[in-house]
């Protein structure tokens, strides 16, 4: 049976609601004690009678409480609670005690509202529940709200709890990394206890990415159960996954307990981060799928409606601080002729920025690298027929800038305390209103005075002495939250005014990646790490929880990390299966090099809705074998592309047949190869073929590659 018509059905005689997409229910009731219990979350059901009431447990022991056995959808620390809670405040008075009951329910079409206070006092919280039912995705935040009479602080606030169907044997998959490589794939099994992946640098970070994916033990990339989540949250987040001694896992998130404590006056509210969630029956490539979906949908600016990525030249690698005019536009010449469509000038080229330690924070353009301003430079670009976008970290102040010497209030710090610097830069501190209207301000008049496409906005450090003077010393953790709403308030003034702009959000390569940030830019830079090797596992992680679309990825110079050259095929064919871009130095590249890159770049444009659009397969991964393959198929059907890698060959051993998915069975394509490293000669081939007998590819050597692409004939 098919997702019900109506998404959330409610059950009045036992207070039981049903929540359906056309992948997954979800499900909860309020016991005669009035606490709000998960009942069911996975594969869809579609008749909310068949659920029980919550019916009361017993307590096992006095050490063993019922309350631990009931899988509260949002528990507040109190009573015999000893999990991890979704909420716990501390009164004025010090009564610390929340236990939270059924209040009232309001539903609209795909959303439902639940509230919830203690048994005593008016500290209220309201559930959102948020169904997408064709996108299989469910989404929930909450607002606590102080109707109380006096002040409290809450010290950790969570946006859900998510109940795993009752069992032991489940897995965990995160992804982890650090500056340059990040979103590494672990999958571990998961114990009694905790496992927290977070950030506490600020931002989102390179370290742990805010999503996971729980198994039960056997799926695989294309069959078995999976749950997800991701969290849109650019700040300190947490997300915490427990197994408690009653075979319950429970993943609990939001924002970080971790130094947090934000005061709620009396009528004062807080909302907390959404956390997205769902259930795939088809495995990680299945949950990808549908994640994947939704962001682009249902996240990102204009959804649908937004334009494909542009082939974009960036400026960094080939000049780094050295900008000049003439440099420019030398270069933007050159990437043109490619049918480079986006041309950025990255750092360099503002203030005394000659290098990292001066310049941040003074937004002006350099006169002696731009006597005339910008305006020369864009006109040339424009007229070559491409957008121009310009590099910005606006949170960044140099202590050797004009902005400093003026205000050095301005940024995050404890008085009397060290300014830590890294990459020689503080933080101003987005919190204050005036430092944010001064950002706002100085975005503003860039956007509105020169004809600027694309901001791709930096962030190239991490917080450290996170201090607000300014706020006393009760409000001023309020900081974690304050920065990251003033930082969203401010992207989503900027696009308010200049509706055309785009903007790449970037910290350092992938440091600021969630869904939180997602629904206010375009794409994101994936890695500082552009070595096309090292990439492959970093788009692999990468396309667990986000697609191709944003996923930003540049054809660079070799020898690049690790002291590797590969090919410069392979190069662009891993930049290729994301938003392709080129970063290199064009002034060395050969004849034979912009040739090859002009064939690329064109080959690219005639897939690019397939793969910034399509369904990804991720066939073969990096992490097993040595060849590598992803495939590409577009909403419709007609085309799909298949991407294969090859690491090393060793003892002249054949690459293996790579068998497609996601094809009609029945129909007809027609196969086309972009070299000569296609074996199978037959003009065209059928969906069934294709996906069980394979494609035989004569990947050779080290670091080979190439593509295919499939155009369905019948
Ligand atoms: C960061 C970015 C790079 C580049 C430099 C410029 O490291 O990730 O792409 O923009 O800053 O300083």
């Amino acid at each position: 049976m098919a997702a019900s018509a109506q998404s959330i059905q409610y059950v009045e005689a036992r207070k039981t609601w049903l929540l359906t997409t056309h992948d997954s229910s979800y499900a909860m009731a309020v016991g005669a004690d009035g606490a709000l219990r998960n009942l069911y979350w996975g594969a869809p059901l579609w008749r909310a009678d068949d659920l029980p009431a919550a019916a009361p447990r017993r307590d096992v022991s006095s050490f063993d409480p019922r309350q631990m056995l009931e899988n509260e959808e949002f528990p507040g620390w109190g009573g015999p609670r000893y999990y991890e809670p979704a909420l716990k405040i501390t009164r004025e008075d010090g009564g610390r005690d929340l236990v939270l009951r059924y209040v009232s329910h309001r539903m609209q079409n795909n959303e439902l509202d639940i509230s919830l206070k203690d048994i005593n006092d008016p500290v209220e919280v309201v559930l959102h529940y948020r169904v997408y039912p064709e996108n299989g995705i469910i989404v929930r935040s909450a607002t606590i709200r102080n109707a109380t009479a006096h002040a409290f602080t809450i010290n950790s606030a969570q946006s859900a709890t998510w109940n795993l169907p009752p069992g032991e044997g489940y897995r965990l998959t995160y992804l982890s990394g650090r500056w340059a490589a990040e979103t590494q794939i672990n999958r571990e099994p998961i114990h009694e206890g905790q496992k927290v992946i977070e950030s506490r640098k600020g931002h989102t970070s390179h370290n742990f990415n805010p999503w996971f994916a729980i198994d039960p033990g056997d799926a695989g990339e294309e069959h078995g159960r999976v749950w997800f989540g991701a969290l849109a949250w650019s700040g300190n987040w947490r997300i915490t996954v427990e197994q408690t001694p009653y075979r319950q896992v429970r993943v609990t998130g939001g924002m970080n307990s971790f130094d947090f404590a934000y005061r709620l006056q009396p009528g004062e509210t807080l909302d907390t981060p959404q956390f997205f969630a769902g259930f795939s029956a088809d495995g990680f490539g299945g949950a990808s799928r549908l994640l994947h979906r939704f962001v682009r949908e249902k996240i990102l600016p204009g959804g649908l409606t937004s334009r494909t990525r542009a082939v974009l030249y960036n400026s960094w690698e080939a000049t780094t601080f050295n900008v000049t005019q003439a440099g420019q536009q030398a270069l933007a010449e050159k990437a043109a002729k490619l049918g480079v469509e986006l041309f950025v000038m990255d750092d360099g080229w503002f203030g005394k920025r000659n290098n990292d330690r001066a310049g941040l924070g003074d937004w002006f353009v350099n006169p002696q690298k731009f006597p005339q301003g910008l305006k020369p430079l864009i006109d040339t670009v424009n007229g070559l027929n491409m957008d121009f976008g310009l590099w910005v970290e606006p949170e960044m102040i140099n202590a050797d800038s004009d902005l400093y010497r003026v205000h050095p209030d301005w940024v995050i710090n404890f008085p009397g305390r060290p300014r830590s610097e890294l990459r020689n830069q503080m933080i101003l501190n987005l919190a204050r209103d005036d430092v944010k209207e001064y950002i706002f301000g100085v975005l503003d008049k860039l956007a509105s005075e020169n004809n600027i496409r694309y901001f791709k906005w930096d962030m190239n450090r991490s917080f450290t002495e996170p201090g607000w003077p300014e706020a006393g010393a009760a409000d001023e953790q309020k900081l974690w939250v304050a920065y990251v709403r003033n930082l969203y308030d401010i992207i989503d003034r900027l696009r308010a005014r200049h509706p055309k702009l785009e903007i790449e959000s970037c910290s350092g390569g992938g440091g600021r990646v969630d869904l939180g940030i997602l629904q206010r830019v375009d794409e994101v830079w994936t890695s500082d790490n552009t070595e096309a090797f090292d990439r492959l596992r970093i788009q692999e992680g990468f396309s667990q929880a986000y697609p191709a679309k944003i996923m930003s990825a540049w054809v660079t110079d070799v020898p690049n990390q690790n002291g590797r050259s590969t090919p410069l095929a392979y190069r662009f064919l891993v930049a290729m299966q994301g938003a392709l871009g080129v970063g290199a130095n064009l002034n060395k590249w050969t004849d034979a090099d912009s040739a090859l890159a002009t064939k690329m770049i064109a080959l690219y444009k005639r897939i690019r809705p397939t793969v910034q659009l399509g369904d990804l397969y991720r066939l073969l991964s990096p992490r097993e074998g040595d060849v590598t393959a992803n495939q590409y198929v577009a909403a419709d059907g007609k085309q799909s592309v298949v991407f294969a890698f090859r690491h090393s060959q060793e003892y002249n051993t054949a690459a293996p047949a790579i068998r497609l998915r996601g094809l009609e069975e029945k129909a007809l394509y027609k196969v086309e190869a972009i070299d000569n490293k296609l074996m199978d000669r037959q003009p065209q081939l059928s969906g069934a073929y294709l996906m069980r007998a394979g494609l035989n590819l004569n990947l050779r050597g080290d670091f080979d590659s190439t593509a295919v692409i499939l155009e369905r004939v019948q």
